[in-house]
């Protein structure tokens, strides 16, 4: 079967990288965010250099309404995806008091609603075809509440354990369900703010064409949940060990402008 895979965030970033990986790999892409420039140029990019298809579209899927508007033009469209990488997301470090009330909401628009309503649409075709992959992308901050970063790494949170449940309801079927829960990266994600903090200085970001290559051998080959890296994995494994005010109080250190 031939592969089709719907990329969210396919314009900058994890998304554009994995998008190379998958193409190299001769599998069909549709490419969505905001930015059409961006994603026809990756597109142009992506059909010459590897002969795939890639469909774009372009949507702001902080609104649920434009989510389930992507199914149903896809659907028009006869195009069946065979497997939807989640990964369109946004993130807000400040103060929770001072932070922007709306730019949070619509970060749990984004990181969340949408994964669910895109999750739910695609997953009912999927069951009935009993073939398909859904990966979710997380985070560290999954397993690691983070001051500053309170509201962003409760959705990243919400993202690992929605995954987890569905991954066991579809336990038994060809419907593969899975986390990728990266540390930074060197995205435009990452603000100036952001950079500054002692959290950034001791785990650097990350190159993501090196993260974008563990996500799509996650992705095609793997199951579960995956941390690339070894100081990933160790710091999401420290909860497991240290009370949790403990893990509060050097989280809140990391998330800290370095002095
Ligand atoms: N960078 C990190 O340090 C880091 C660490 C752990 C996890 N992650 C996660 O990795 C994923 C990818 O992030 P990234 O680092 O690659 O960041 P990024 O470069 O900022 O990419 C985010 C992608 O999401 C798209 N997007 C943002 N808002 C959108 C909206 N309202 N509707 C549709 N698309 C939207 C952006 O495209 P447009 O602007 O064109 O819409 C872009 O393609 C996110 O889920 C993020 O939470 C990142």
């Amino acid at each position: 079967m031939q592969e089709l895979i719907l990329l969210t965030g396919a314009s900058t970033g994890l998304g554009a990288e994995m998008a190379r990986y998958l193409a190299a790999e001769k599998m069909n892409l549709i490419l969505v965010a905001r930015n059409q420039e961006k994603l026809e140029a990756l597109r142009s990019e992506l059909q010459i250099q590897h002969g795939i298809t890639a469909h774009v579209f372009a949507t702001d899927l902080s609104q649920t309404t434009n989510a389930i508007a992507l199914y149903q033009e896809i659907k028009n469209r006869n195009l069946e995806v065979t497997m939807l990488v989640n990964n369109a997301g946004s993130g807000v470090y400040g103060h929770f008091d001072r932070t922007d009330l709306n730019q949070e909401l619509a970060m749990i628009q984004l990181n969340i609603a949408s994964v669910v309503t895109l999750s739910k649409l695609f997953v009912q075709d999927m069951k009935t075809r009993n073939y398909g992959k859904i990966m979710n992308i997380s985070s560290i901050l999954a397993f690691l509440p983070f001051p500053y970063y309170s509201v962003y790494s409760a959705t990243k949170a919400f993202v690992l354990s929605f995954t987890e449940t569905l991954r066991a309801e579809m336990e038994g079927t060809k419907v593969q369900i899975s986390a990728f829960c990266p540390g930074p990266i060197d995205t435009p994600f990452n603000t100036a703010e952001m950079l500054k903090t002692n959290g950034y200085k001791a785990n650097p970001p990350a190159d993501p064409k090196w993260v974008a290559r563990k996500a799509v051998q996650h992705l095609l080959q793997g199951s579960g949940v995956k941390v690339p890296g070894l100081l990933n994995w160790i710091l999401t494994s420290t909860p497991r060990f240290s009370p949790r005010w403990l893990t509060l109080k050097i989280n809140k250190n990391l998330a800290s402008p370095a002095s």
